[in-house]
């Protein structure tokens, strides 16, 4: 007589996109935290004992502690998100647990937000909402809540990865030249390069708009700090798409000072705090990370954490794998 092996474990640690968890209950015994809410930190640990695989959010911290809760059976953290600074790669390694991101899914509607929130900030779109929900008298006038206009500025780009270039691709529709640093130089750059690298000096001092996409890691975190974004030109605009990259504090201060004209932060880097200083500036348009919130990409995500799973449940390679594995 054959035995059948129960179906393996897999815990899901946030509501799916709709139609994403259909295409896993029929391989795993799935737990579904069935909400839109974070698990509490006991809850969780709780939760992960025992399973397979585990599709994750930003928010939930997997790092030794939470690999000792779910114990050997854990072969797979499946990360739904193109980040990953909530997991302890090294970590992960150690033990053998593969790790998996959703890269390249989210790049187009994370672009189109950097660009909403940079038009919103250049434009003052916040605070001519706000003024007219306010209810207080507003008339047209030549100096009335005057923004920047984008043609012929100069925008600069931080970190070039797949959502910096879909950045830069929009730039040539509103003409506005472009440059950008990554850590390495890429090979065959030129002077007349378009977009053109720059030293990250250089890139600040020539920024008069600012979209920061790269990712967030030790070399990354609070690379703009005070110093750094007091050498964007006078009136600069910094749009924020990555957590933690940018000091939330400093940003504030440059706000508040006038030395920017304005600033739009699409993510936090303490969910879902966001630091009082920045919510007192009008000249900070503020998103509750939104980057990647489309129906489309939302449920591209969650495929793709999905047959990372279903892959390394058949024992194929995983699709997308991170880190030292
Ligand atoms: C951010 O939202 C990410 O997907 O990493």
């Amino acid at each position: 007589m054959t035995e059948t092996l129960p179906p393996p474990s897999v815990l899901v640690t946030r509501r799916l996109a709709p139609g994403v968890l259909e295409r896993l209950t029929p391989f795993c015994a799935v737990t579904l935290h069935d909400d839109d809410l974070p698990m509490a930190r006991p809850e969780l640990l709780s939760a992960v004992a025992g399973r397979t695989a585990v599709i994750t959010t930003l928010d939930d911290v997997v790092d030794a502690e939470f690999l000792d809760a779910a114990g050997p059976s854990l072969r797979l953290v499946a990360n739904h998100a193109v980040g990953a600074h909530n997991v302890d790669l090294a970590a992960c390694a150690a033990r053998g647990v593969t790790v998996t991101n959703t890269p390249g899914v989210l790049t187009e509607s994370t672009a189109d937000m950097a660009w909403a929130l940079l038009l919103a900030a250049t434009r003052r779109l916040g605070e001519g909402e706000r003024l007219l929900r306010s209810g207080r008298p507003w008339a047209w006038a030549p100096n009335f809540l005057l923004g920047m206009e984008l043609s012929g500025t100069p925008l600069g780009i931080l970190g070039m990865g797949r959502i910096g270039q879909a950045v830069a691709r929009r730039a040539a529709a509103f003409n506005m030249p472009v440059c950008y640093h990554n850590r390495t130089r890429p090979s065959g750059d030129t002077p007349q390069g378009d977009p053109r690298w720059l030293p990250l000096d250089e890139l600040l001092d020539r920024s008069q708009v600012l979209v920061v996409t790269c990712p967030l890691n030790a070399a990354t975190r609070h690379l703009l700090d005070a110093e750094r974004l007091a050498r964007l030109p006078e009136g600069a605009v910094v749009v924020s798409m990555t957590a933690g990259v940018v000091d939330e504090e400093a940003l504030a201060a440059a706000l508040d000072s006038g030395a920017l004209f304005a600033a739009a932060v699409d993510n936090f880097e303490h969910e879902p705090e966001v630091p009082a200083a920045l919510l007192a500036q009008e000249r900070a348009v503020l998103a509750p990370h939104l980057g990647s919130a489309t129906v489309r990409t939302r449920q591209a995500m969650g495929g793709l954490a999905v047959d990372n799973v279903l892959a390394v449940l058949a024992g194929s390679d995983p699709l997308t794998p991170i880190g030292t594995r």
